[in-house]
């Protein structure tokens, strides 16, 4: 049975359709498999202080991560990493972050070099056979980014475009599921590069991302096509079967939803980098 919760009532507000997995994939919701196992509904005690949870990124994803010269934890910044860091405090341990590749952390999780994956991370039916989804913090789509003078009106209209997606992002499953013949670049600002440059005519990538991109460079604008692309939703990943771990984090998630912290970051990083 799905436990319902305060957060998940002011998360369906905030959601005005029915989310699916990436593209057009089954109805779905966050994993609440660890619900149905806990044994006991009280909160556990703060772990002693001091003690280090290790969120695992990718952090060339802004502006959920990415790395600048002074971060909110060390050199990471974005609206991720101060989640992550506010998810510690509040259970009295202190964020630390390990950068690697987006492919990896499902990886990393599994053998334990990482407690928690924190990576504006969608939630997909694949992914969810190999890790535990804590409750959704943020909504997201595809979009398409394209040269300013693209013809590009709709996803139907890339059929017979060079398409450029990034590795192991929804944005490759999503254009994969269509059929159409693509690009994968190991970082966005590859992809962006050969669109600047000519060599691609459309970027698949996440929305807030997307508008990141195209602040950054001139001549790109944003395709959006929502028949095309339905919504995704961002979690956080722990190893399978750590419901203690889970638990925490879906605690501090709701509490941070439900008093309009996440909103809050959402804006200040989403104007802070656009003014940049
Ligand atoms: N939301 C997309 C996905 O889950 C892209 C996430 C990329 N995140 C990153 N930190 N590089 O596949």
């Amino acid at each position: 049975m799905k436990k319902t919760t305060k957060a998940a009532l002011a998360l369906a507000m905030t959601l005005m359709t029915v989310v699916l997995t990436a593209c057009g994939g089954s109805a779905d919701t966050p994993n609440d498999s660890a619900d149905a196992e806990t044994v006991s509904q009280n909160a556990a005690p703060a772990p002693a202080s001091g003690a280090t949870l290790t969120f695992g990124t990718n952090a060339e994803f802004p502006p959920f991560e990415y790395v600048t010269s002074s971060g909110v934890i060390d050199q990471y910044d974005g609206i991720d990493m101060a989640i992550a860091k506010k998810i510690a405090e509040k259970n009295g341990m202190t964020a630390a972050v390990e950068n690697m590749e987006f492919d990896s952390l499902l990886v990393a999780l599994e053998n334990g070099q990482i407690d928690a994956a924190i990576a504006g991370m969608t939630v997909t039916d694949e992914r969810k056979e190999e890790a535990d989804f804590s409750t959704p913090y943020y909504t997201a789509t595809q979009v398409m980014i394209v040269k300013e003078d693209s013809d590009i009106a709709a996803a139907a209209d890339i059929a017979d475009k060079k398409i450029c997606v990034i590795q192991g992002y929804t944005g490759e499953i999503c254009v994969k599921d269509m059929g159409y013949p693509y690009e994968a670049f190991k970082k966005g600002t590859d992809a962006i590069m050969e669109l600047v440059n000519g060599k691609c005519d459309v970027v698949v990538i996440d929305s807030a991302t997307a508008q990141k991109y195209v602040g950054d460079n001139e001549g790109l604008k944003i395709v959006e096509d929502a028949s095309a692309f339905e919504s995704e939703e961002y979690a956080i990943a722990v190893k399978k079967g750590n419901t203690e771990l889970l638990e925490k984090i879906n605690k501090s998630i709701e509490e941070l939803l439900d008093d309009g912290t996440v909103a809050d970051l959402g804006a200040m990083y989403t104007e802070a980098i656009a003014v940049e």
